[in-house]
């Protein structure tokens, strides 16, 4: 066997073999297959798509690709919540708290940024000393003590997705609908919950634009769940709009602290709907209770305290998240209403300002971003702040308004 053909093949638009994918994917693993050859066959798969028995089998390879999580010795359901990410979206960090504040166990691997965004793990590590990397042993001792935890994917569970995922961030080979079954799925069950609830994003800034595509996305995770035996819950949500008001690393953490403090919005009505859905299959209640008890838990604080409760544990001091200094605020040149706020411009400008990579080795700058000072439905007149964007430093941005706010 080798590279070339199997990339030929896949160019071809004929289905792969599991020996193939074995192959093709192993040896990338093991050095004997180099970046430029694998970025050619994750573009031919982008193009081409797979086939579900592919998608099943690359599943599968990502999966023995390492160890699987024994999460038995913890008490209660344990369920995990993944996003297929999108501007803003910082809802792990909101319902994560909510849930483990309710008595069910939220065992949470994340990754790092995936295209324009910082992934959950990039968000926590804005705040000083926080631990991204746990071991099992204490992934385990954290969720027993308070019933959340989040690490990064550790190496040995599900490596090839960490390598994967590393590359086809940079190689413009995210928006596929295997791959990210492949991505998620493997992770998901390797990460050894007994659910799994996965929020699919939708939109233009999303990895997933149209309905159909996440109606497949939906259809194909929640087939690979059922084989594996894990309970799958997909719900598909918007991603027109950035998600809440901050975009950024640390602006993230701030928002979600807000949410958990009672900050209202469509972010937190997301957070509260899918934080009832976990509750409702944790617990084995219907959903209006489960939604009853995940607004008590954000009145009374428990929620809130949980999250300063899971900062502090993993090493965070949460005193320390800061935001740039370097301040600019960008105006409306007409009055009008907003229309709309293009997501996907806004997470390339938060990206371009420093807050996701776009080479595998980019340093983040956590403390860079941008507030979106007006949303949709505000009204605006000439001269008021649409968003303001923190930099790294004072140098002017050019900005076409147009590019980002519709205001009509
Ligand atoms: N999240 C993942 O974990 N993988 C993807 O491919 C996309 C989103």
């Amino acid at each position: 066997m080798n590279i070339i053909d199997i990339i030929t093949k896949k160019r071809l638009k004929e289905e792969l073999s599991y020996e193939e994918l074995s192959y093709a994917f192993n040896s990338y693993l093991e050095g004997l297959v180099k970046d430029y050859q694998m970025s050619s066959l994750l573009m031919a798969i982008v193009i081409n798509g797979m086939s579900d028995t592919e998608t099943f089998n690359l599943t599968d390879i990502f999966l023995k690709s390492g160890d699987r999580l024994d999460l038995s010795s913890i008490k209660g359901t344990k369920i995990d919540k993944h996003s297929t990410g999108g501007i803003g979206d910082k809802i792990t960090l909101i319902i994560g708290p909510i849930v483990a504040s309710l008595g069910v166990i939220v065992p949470k691997m994340s990754g790092r940024g995936l295209d324009y965004t910082g992934g959950t793990i990039d968000k926590l590590e804005s705040i000083k000393g926080f631990k991204t990397s746990l071991t099992e042993a204490e992934f385990i001792r954290e969720l027993k003590d308070i019933g959340f935890a989040i690490t990064s994917q550790t190496s040995n569970l599900c490596p090839m997705d960490k390598y994967i995922y590393a590359l086809r961030d940079v190689t413009g080979t995210t928006e596929s609908i295997p791959l990210i079954a492949t991505s998620i799925m493997s992770k998901k069950i390797a990460g050894g919950a007994d659910k799994i609830l996965i929020d699919i994003k939708c939109g233009e800034g999303a990895l997933i634009k149209t309905k159909e595509d996440a109606n497949k996305l939906k259809t194909i995770m929640e087939r690979i769940g059922a084989y594996y035996q894990k309970e799958t819950i997909c719900e598909i949500t918007d991603m027109n709009t950035p998600l809440g008001t901050n975009i950024g690393n640390a602006l993230e953490v701030m928002e979600a602290m807000d949410v958990l403090n009672g900050k209202q919005g469509k972010l937190t009505d997301l957070s509260i709907e899918l934080a009832s859905q976990m509750v409702s299959i944790g617990l084995n209640i219907n959903l209006e209770e489960a939604k009853n008890k995940v607004l008590e838990n954000i009145n009374n604080k428990k929620a809130l305290n949980k999250f300063l409760e899971f900062v502090k544990y993993q090493g965070g001091d949460i005193s320390s998240l800061k935001v740039s200094s370097y301040k600019e605020e960008v105006k409306s040149k007409k009055s009008g209403i907003v229309k709309s706020i293009k997501a996907l411009n806004i997470g390339k400008l938060s990206c371009s300002l420093g807050a996701g990579r776009l080479n595998k080795e980019d340093m983040i700058d956590y403390s860079v971003g941008i507030v979106l000072n007006k949303t949709i439905g505000d009204k605006v007149n000439i001269n008021d702040t649409l968003f303001t964007m923190y930099k790294k430093d004072d140098t002017k941005v050019l900005i076409d308004i147009d590019d980002y706010y519709e205001i009509i």
